[in-house]
């Protein structure tokens, strides 16, 4: 009867497919007022003056905020000076330095979108431009270290790299490359931002609700309760959601002005800097290897930009700590700046890039030493994390190498590259190995059962469009032996009980537990109500003696000893006469200093490549997880399969082409950024291995939103080197660099 890990349609199917679902910028709001960011179109310098007569003049315009006008902001918190996740240094206005191209550097609000928009154009801005600094290959001559790379060193360093690189037979020292990257959810960001006296509503389109909420109290000095954030429903973030951006801000500072909410919407061309984006990086890539394939060396050097604003590092090297076994390891990390929007976490930030790097490397390991790759890859199987040197919560990574090598055919390969020919084109066969590690936060929740018998469980969590509203109420139906559709999860409400950042694929690992906790809370609280009760045929039952089943009317509670002796639970309910609540809170404990925990994967590709057009193709990709317990088979491979679709754009799609002169994304917009659609996405085959980890947390679940998109870019590089014999190091591999 277990709900938990059936293929559940989502709960809010109907409301998404009927339009009922509201999103952050559809909310109705009486005497709502439109904004429009404005943003520099320079990318250092200062702004001098912004003449707004023009737009002033126009009918229904409300305000134009600018540096010289916007209310002042305590200098401690001007910035936004929360520690991130939820907070980012912040640009609000309150000076005029531009730091980078599309800095937001004024809001026009009028009584439409539509003039609001008009008289944004008819702003003149007058800068005093200041030399940029926006050329990589410069900015990288005077990099430097992070301070923190997650919580780690920036560099970490065992054994002897270059003794080990000596020691071994067969050698690779590569760089390989991946450009800037843009999120572009099909919802952008958006904020609804309302005043009452000294009280605080907004709208906004979060991954972190309670990260809204304390940055934008301490931003305005105001109490967190004084702040609501509310966000049912989030049309994709992928992390860069995961922060309260400078718009959130000057929302709420216009409707303040103003007197009246104010809605502000970011355009397609402003989700290209002010939001964050993956930073560009530049890995050089140490590998070497005895003949029988067994590494002796292993070092990993990452530079990525950041801005001027922050140092944000994406971190490259901590898979390469993690992944394989060496004597020999060395990661580092270094930072280049430029005047750049600051960049944020993208899906598997560090892992998707790394990944791509180090699974590329050990491609061309493998050819070096005339070895399978996939061989290659089981010669080095770390049987505990070589970096942290405890051992595996559960790997389940080389069951899912031989059942993908199995599906996918991968032992037919032929090793030579341009070996294999289909309808007149190179056909090239590549793998990589997936991981992304199995995280956990604190996270609480609320379990209420109302006369009806209907249950609602509240958390503060996030629903991205991934399906926390349906795995949650499996968790909630199982934890209290009820049918689904007497469930309801709430969420989206920063004033619900905390949960944590749906970041670093943690929401299902984090709040799943609270939901169960919160059940069994629940549970306890109507044993105790019915044994204290003389009415109740529980009366004078222990805890520890009431089993809860599904019962023949709804769940029941009934003594282990005497399971005749039974009620309802929506009767003892009805009986106490109203609504019972209990919460809980669930958190990791010492199991994390003890195992290492990851989820893995490996990932198996066919490309195809026109040899005159240079046009590759990916017509499969078989993709074998383990990722602990899976909540809901359908959600689950949807997550799995949109990963793995993110990771067929990322080889051979995206990149934000920045201008050398300007900074400013030339193509920030959905035309020219390309994202896959369906005809760029072959059959994908996804599969997940029976995983049974005790560890990671009471569900067993790992999270599975990052993973997905892991080891693919490398696979397809891989493929596409033994379709045409030519290694591609840096993403995307577009035709040009096949021709
Ligand atoms: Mo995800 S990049 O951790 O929001």
């Amino acid at each position: 009867m277990s709900t938990i890990g059936a293929p559940v349609n989502r709960t809010d199917a109907w409301a998404k497919v009927s339009g009922a679902a509201r999103y952050t910028a559809e909310h109705p709001v009486a005497g709502l007022a439109h904004a429009v960011l404005v943003t520099s179109t320079i990318p250092s310098g200062r702004v001098l003056r912004i003449d707004d007569a023009a737009a002033s003049a126009l009918p229904g315009v409300l305000l134009v905020m600018t540096h010289e006008n916007v209310p002042r902001l305590p200098p401690d918190t001007r910035h936004g000076k929360v520690q991130p996740p939820g907070g980012r240094r912040l640009t609000l206005l309150q000076e005029d330095t531009v730091h980078y191209n599309n800095q937001p550097i004024a809001v026009v609000v009028a009584d439409t979108f539509e003039r609001a928009r008009a008289a944004a154009a008819l702003l003149r801005v007058e800068y005093e431009a200041a030399p940029a600094a926006l050329d990589f290959g410069q900015a990288k001559q005077a990099s430097y270290p992070p301070g923190k790379v997650q919580g780690d060193d920036p560099d970490t360093r065992q054994g002897d790299l270059q003794a080990g690189m000596a020691a071994g037979g067969a050698r690779v020292d590569a760089t390989y490359a991946t450009p800037v990257e843009n999120h572009n959810p099909l919802e952008t960001h958006a904020t609804i931002a309302e005043w009452h006296g000294e009280r605080l509503t907004l709208h906004d389109s979060t991954q972190y609700m309670k990260g809204v909420q304390r940055t934008v109290a301490a931003i305005f000095g105001m109490a967190p309760e004084h702040v609501t954030v509310l966000c049912p429903f989030v049309g994709g973030g992928f992390g860069s959601k995961g922060s309260a951006w400078s718009h959130v801000v000057l929302a709420a500072l216009a409707a303040r002005r103003l007197g009246r909410p104010v809605k502000l919407v970011l355009d397609r061309a402003q989700m290209f800097g002010p939001v964050g984006q993956r930073p560009r990086t530049e890995q050089r890539l140490r590998l070497a290897a005895t003949p029988d394939g067994r590494l002796t060396a292993i070092g990993h050097d990452t530079i990525a930009h950041t801005s001027m604003l922050e140092d944000w590092i994406e971190p490259c090297g901590i898979v390469t700590r993690m992944l394989y076994a060496s004597p020999n390891r060395e990661t580092t990390h270094r930072l280049a700046r430029l005047h750049a929007g600051t960049p944020t976490f993208m899906r598997a930030p560090g892992e998707a890039t790394g990944s791509f790097a180090l699974e590329s490397a050990m491609d061309e390991l493998a050819l070096e030493l005339g070895m399978d790759p996939l061989d290659l890859r089981l010669a080095n199987d770390a049987q505990r994390d070589p970096g942290k040197d405890l051992p595996w919560s559960s790997k389940s990574l080389r069951q899912c190498y031989e059942i993908g090598a199995e599906r996918f055919g991968w032992r037919e390969r032929d090793p030579r590259p341009r070996a294999l020919r289909r309808d007149g084109k190179l056909v090239g066969w590549g793998m990589a190995t997936a991981t992304y590690p199995a995280n956990r936060s604190p996270a609480a929740c609320s379990a209420t059962m109302l006369p009806d018998g209907t249950a609602v469980f509240r958390s503060s969590t996030q629903d991205l469009g991934t399906g926390t509203y349906t795995v949650m109420s499996q968790v909630a139906a199982e934890t209290l032996c009820m049918p689904l559709d007497r469930i309801r999860f709430a969420l989206g409400d920063a004033h619900m009980p905390e949960a944590p950042v749906s970041g670093g694929s943690t929401t299902v690992a984090s709040v799943a537990p609270a939901v169960q906790a919160a059940g069994r809370a629940l549970r306890l609280k109507l044993i105790g109500i019915a044994a204290a009760d003389a009415r109740s045929p529980l009366y004078g039952a222990t805890p520890d003696r009431v089993g809860v089943d599904r019962g023949a009317d709804g769940a029941e509670l009934y003594l282990l000893d005497d399971s005749a002796r039974r009620e309802r639970m929506a009767d003892i309910v009805a009986r106490h006469g109203a609504p019972v609540e209990a919460t809980a809170r669930a958190e990791p404990g010492a199991e994390r200093q003890r195992y290492s925990m990851h989820a893995f994967g490996a990932v198996f590709v066919e490309v195809t490549v026109d040899e005159d057009l240079g046009e590759i193709r990916v017509p499969r990709v078989v993709g074998v997880y383990g990722v602990g317990r899976l909540l809901n088979e359908k959600t689950g491979y949807n997550q799995l399969m949109g990963g793995i679709v993110w990771g067929i754009g990322m080889a051979l799609l995206e990149e934000t082409l920045v201008d050398g002169r300007t900074g400013r994304a030339a193509n920030g917009n959905l035309a020219e950024y390309h994202v896959p659609v369906h005809a760029d996405v072959g059959d994908i085959d996804v599969q997940i291995v029976d995983e049974d980890d005790p560890h990671v947390n009471p569900l067993g679940a790992k999270g599975i939103g990052e993973i997905g998109i892991t080891g693919v870019a490398a696979a397809i590089a891989n493929a596409v080197f033994h379709a045409t014999g030519r290694r591609v190091r840096e993403l995307p591999v577009t035709l040009d660099k096949l021709l």
